[in-house]
């Protein structure tokens, strides 16, 4: 066969192919190992010698058309196997996009905090979230009779098995505990991680710690029976009052903008000496008084104050060569005024509405 006629036959061919098969035995026939294109190059050998380039040129051409003729017809045939699928659908449709997994806004607010006081050079330290008697109360200079230690303020856990003592406290709780005491609750304040970490280390230390706590409130909009603090302390020969100040004021206006102001109002905790509440200027009113700060101006925003001389008792420091202070706050609180959350309960729901936000 001579190649003009194979030129004009393999067109109408092609031409009616409609199938991923057919085109293979089309390319076969023509590109195959016995194929017509293969017996035509076998013929060059036998030519005289002045015909046998533009003869192969010639070859060389109908097999480059052929393999375009191929390739343009298999690009046909998958468009028009999908096509069906694609006209069920309409593909100017918005495509589903997966949602990707983030940070809870609680978790974003305690690196943010503990980055902050990480460049002062504080380190983060955890304790566990059932505590000893000891360490929660008595370590921290909380008397006996104070009634954050009563039942209706911290949940106590049975020796033995893990339910909560709920009713009256025992008798054995009013014992003064020994410092071993294995009395055991669930913490309700991160301060104790202050006693563990001053036992088991010496001054100079600057530590945040991190963490949940447990209190038997009833939930309301600001009320949860568990939630979030971080406590802060430094302790070293010569802390004062204003490195306390100074520290705080840093914190504050990195997380609450440095427009704020600040103030300390007298406080009393058992286990600094003196207290103070701080409060930053409303960052909703600026201050001029709205809902949010009560008309007051002003927003609570920690507890704080300098450690006192029997906490340092309590671990083996001298009280006349160490001082520190000591910082405690409520990581929600923080995240409500921050972000203008009205509602503690969104923070524990798990609505991907609420969570999606941050
Ligand atoms: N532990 C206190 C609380 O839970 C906060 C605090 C910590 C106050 C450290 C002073 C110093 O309210």
């Amino acid at each position: 066969m001579d190649i003009e006629t194979i030129k004009t036959q393999i067109d109408p061919e092609i031409q009616n192919i409609n199938s991923s098969q057919a085109l293979e035995e089309f390319r076969l026939k023509y590109l195959g190992r016995k194929g017509v294109v293969a017996q035509l190059t076998s013929t060059i050998p036998g030519l005289p010698q002045q015909e046998r380039a533009a003869f192969g040129q010639e070859v060389n051409a109908l097999k480059n058309k052929i393999l375009s003729l191929i390739d343009e017809k298999q690009k046909l045939i998958t468009t028009e196997s999908i096509l069906p699928a694609v006209t069920l659908c309409d593909i100017s449709m918005p495509g589903i996009v997966q949602d990707l997994g983030h940070l809870h806004p609680i978790t974003k607010v305690v690196n943010e905090i503990c980055t902050i006081f990480n460049r002062m050079g504080f380190s983060v330290v955890e304790g566990p979230e059932i505590e000893t008697e000891y360490n929660n109360f008595t370590g921290l200079n909380i008397p006996l009779e104070h009634p954050s230690r009563d039942v209706f303020d911290t949940f106590y856990l049975k020796l033995g098995d893990r339910s909560l003592v709920l009713g009256h406290r025992s008798k054995k709780f009013t014992q003064d505990p020994r410092p071993n005491t294995q009395h055991l609750l669930l913490r309700s304040h991160t301060s104790p991680v202050q006693i563990r970490v001053m036992k088991s280390r010496k001054p100079p230390l600057a530590v945040v710690v991190p963490g949940r706590v447990y209190r038997p409130d009833a939930v309301d909009a600001s009320h949860s029976f568990m939630f979030h603090q971080i406590e802060g302390f430094m302790v070293d020969e010569n802390i004062r009052f204003s490195d306390l100040k100074g520290v705080l004021a840093v914190f504050a206006k990195a997380v609450f903008g440095k427009d704020i102001s600040m103030r300390f109002r007298p406080h009393f905790f058992p286990f600094t000496e003196p207290s103070a509440e701080v409060d930053i200027s409303c960052i909703i009113c600026q201050g001029k008084g709205c809902s949010v700060c009560a008309k007051k101006g002003w927003l609570e925003i920690l507890g704080s104050g300098m450690i006192h001389p029997n906490v340092f008792k309590h671990v083996g420091y001298d009280s006349k060569k160490y001082t520190g202070f000591a910082f405690g706050m409520g990581i929600e609180r923080i995240a409500m005024l921050k972000y203008g959350i009205d509602d503690i309960r969104l923070f524990f729901e798990n609505d991907l509405r609420f969570l999606k936000q941050f």
